[in-house]
C-alpha cells in the first residue's frame, strides 16, 4: 500500500526529531558515539532506534537496524523514508550492512537524510547509497537447487 500523503519537508523534518531523540537513548559505552535513526513506514507511522553495544563487541546493533526492529514489530513492512542522526565531522550516513538491511524494505527513491543535531547535513535516494543493490526479487522463482 503506497503512503497517503506525500513526504513533505514537515514530515521529513519529524522524521529528524524522531532520530534525534531515539539518539538520547543509544547505548553505547565502547565507541561513545550515538546515533538514532528514524523510518516512515507505508501507513505514515514513525519508528525510531538507536545502537546498542554489547561487551561482545560484533554483538552490538547499529540505530538502523533497531528501528528496523521496532518498524516491523509495529506491523510496518516498506520503509519509505530514513533519517540518521550522528555528531561526527563527515556526516554520518548508514553503514554498508544498514544499507542493505533498509533495501529490504525501501525502494531505490526512498529518501535516507543524514542529520546532525542542529542541521540536515546530506540528502540521500537509498539508491545512490546502494547503487545496483541485491534484493527479494533476485530470489523471486528462484528453483536453483
Ligand atoms: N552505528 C550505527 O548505529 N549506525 C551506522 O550506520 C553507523 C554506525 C553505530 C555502531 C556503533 O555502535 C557505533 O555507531 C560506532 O561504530
Amino acid at each position: 500500500m503506497p503512503l497517503a500523503a506525500p513526504i513533505d519537508e514537515l514530515l521529513m523534518q519529524r522524521l529528524v526529531q524522531a532520530a534525534r531523540a531515539a539518539r538520547v537513548r543509544a547505548y553505547a559505552p565502547y565507541s561513545g558515539f550515538l546515533v538514532g535513526a528514524a523510518l516512515l513506514d507505508e501507513q505514515g507511522q514513525i519508528h525510531a532506534g538507536c545502537n546498542i553495544e554489547n561487551a561482545a563487541y560484533p554483538q552490538g546493533q547499529c540505530a538502523e537496524a533497531s528501528a528496523l526492529a521496532h518498524l516491523v514489530m509495529a506491523g510496518g513492512s516498506r520503509v519509505c523514508a530514513a533519517v540518521v542522526v550522528g555528531v561526527a565531522d563527515a556526516p554520518v550516513t548508514p553503514c554498508g550492512g544498514c544499507r542493505q538491511k533498509l533495501r529490504e524494505f525501501a525502494a531505490d527513491d526512498a529518501p535516507i537524510w543524514v542529520a546532525d543535531l542542529a542541521h540536515i547535513r546530506a540528502r540521500y535516494t537509498l539508491g545512490e547509497l546502494l547503487p545496483a543493490s541485491f534484493g527479494p526479487t533476485h530470489l523471486r522463482g528462484n528453483t536453483a537447487p
